[in-house]
């Protein structure tokens, strides 16, 4: 006998994100540190509800967690770390080995020269070290080196890769290993489209396994435009990372709604913006034609991840709502961007919705 829908019948549960991905990956988010604090009440039922696993946005990246040598700063990802504890949550370390967000102190010495090999290599064991200690047998898995590699396929000159060589990257997997056997190891990059860097990544990854390291995935970032990157060239290179045996996981997936700016400041290297490239062209909301066209693309590049969900372990958001996310301070500060899934209203956006019901 059908039921009607009488007022003693229970409301239906609210569909989430996570029910909706289950065959497919984990679905996550990058939290930052006043969430945890309890200062977003509305972003936190958003994650909670929603999603399986969490990533820190910048509480354990080096200038935070490891500010002077000898001096950790552990408060914010204890907090962290707990959160997703409680919340059941596959945990993601995130980042161990990166030029950016880098302690002023960690690759010079006190004349604000760069430090000698040997020094550098002990400073990156005992950073890897003390921090997958202390998190060990709680996180599923820790992005190891992030941003290595340029567009063109070349090494970044970051002052690990000056110092070191090429060799900062089997040293970096080398010591993560050491500390937990179990817990998985990653390389992150953005760009992964790029054709030069696909190719570097894959030849990275297989000489890191034939001479007996253990890489378990690779991340492609996902910052997206409103311009790229080229579907095919994506998928290339999901299918390409799967090739090597590496889980794939698309770690900082959104995407800017406004005019992309190719030029960007290096900023650590002391560079400015050049502010005549300042477009911010949607500050009181988006016109409908836009952000129409940007779920489109969120849908069709959604779309892909789910075609290849047996090689894709997890998709991960970087934030939870437009308010929040970084992309409005970048490429340029100040701007008003509309680049993640859930609206300034905390309103889930529709190609989620849409997919949702199919
Ligand atoms: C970003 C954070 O979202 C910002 O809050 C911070 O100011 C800069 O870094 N690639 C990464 C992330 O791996 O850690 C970056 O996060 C975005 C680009």
């Amino acid at each position: 006998m059908v039921s009607s829908c009488g007022s003693g019948q229970k409301a239906s549960r609210e569909p989430t994100l996570k029910d909706y991905f289950q065959d497919d990956f984990l679905i996550g988010a990058a939290i930052p540190v006043y969430h945890v604090d309890g200062m977003d009440p509305k972003a936190d039922s958003i994650v909670v509800l929603h999603y399986n696993s969490v990533v820190p946005e910048n509480c354990m990246k080096c200038e935070k967690i490891h500010p002077e040598e000898n001096v950790y700063f552990w408060d914010d990802a204890d907090k962290f770390v707990k959160y997703g504890e409680d919340n059941n949550m596959d945990i993601i370390g995130h980042c161990l080995i990166w030029h950016s967000q880098l302690a002023p102190w960690f690759a010079v010495d006190s004349l604000g020269n760069d430090v000698a090999p040997e020094v550098l290599e002990q400073r990156m064991k005992d950073h890897i070290t003390t921090i997958m200690t202390r998190y060990k047998g709680k996180i599923k898995g820790w992005d190891v080196v992030n941003e290595a590699i340029e567009d063109d396929g070349t090494y970044r000159q970051s002052p690990f890769y000056r110092i070191l060589g090429e060799e900062y990257i089997p040293l970096a997997f080398e010591y993560a290993h050491e500390v937990d056997p179990d817990v998985e190891l990653y390389i992150n990059d953005y760009n992964m489209a790029h054709p030069a860097k696909r190719e570097a990544y894959v030849k990275l990854v297989n000489d890191l396994k034939a001479s007996g390291h253990r890489v378990d995935g690779i991340g492609i970032q996902g910052h997206m435009g409103m311009d790229y990157p080229d579907m095919v060239e994506l998928e290339k290179s999901i299918e390409a990372f799967a090739g090597t045996g590496a889980k794939v996981a698309i770690t900082e997936w959104d995407m800017s709604a406004l005019p992309t700016i190719r030029e960007t400041a290096n900023v650590s290297a002391g560079e400015t913006l050049d502010m005549s490239q300042f477009q911010n062209p949607y500050p009181d909301g988006i016109p409908r034609e836009v952000i129409e066209e940007w779920n489109r693309r969120m849908g069709e590049y959604l779309a892909l991840f789910k075609k290849h969900a047996k090689e894709i372990d997890r998709v991960t958001f970087w934030g939870t709502y437009d308010g929040m996310s970084w992309r409005n301070d970048w490429p340029i500060p100040g701007r008003t961007d509309y680049a993640l899934p859930f609206d300034r209203s905390y309103e889930l956006k529709p190609f989620l919705k849409e997919a949702m019901q199919n």
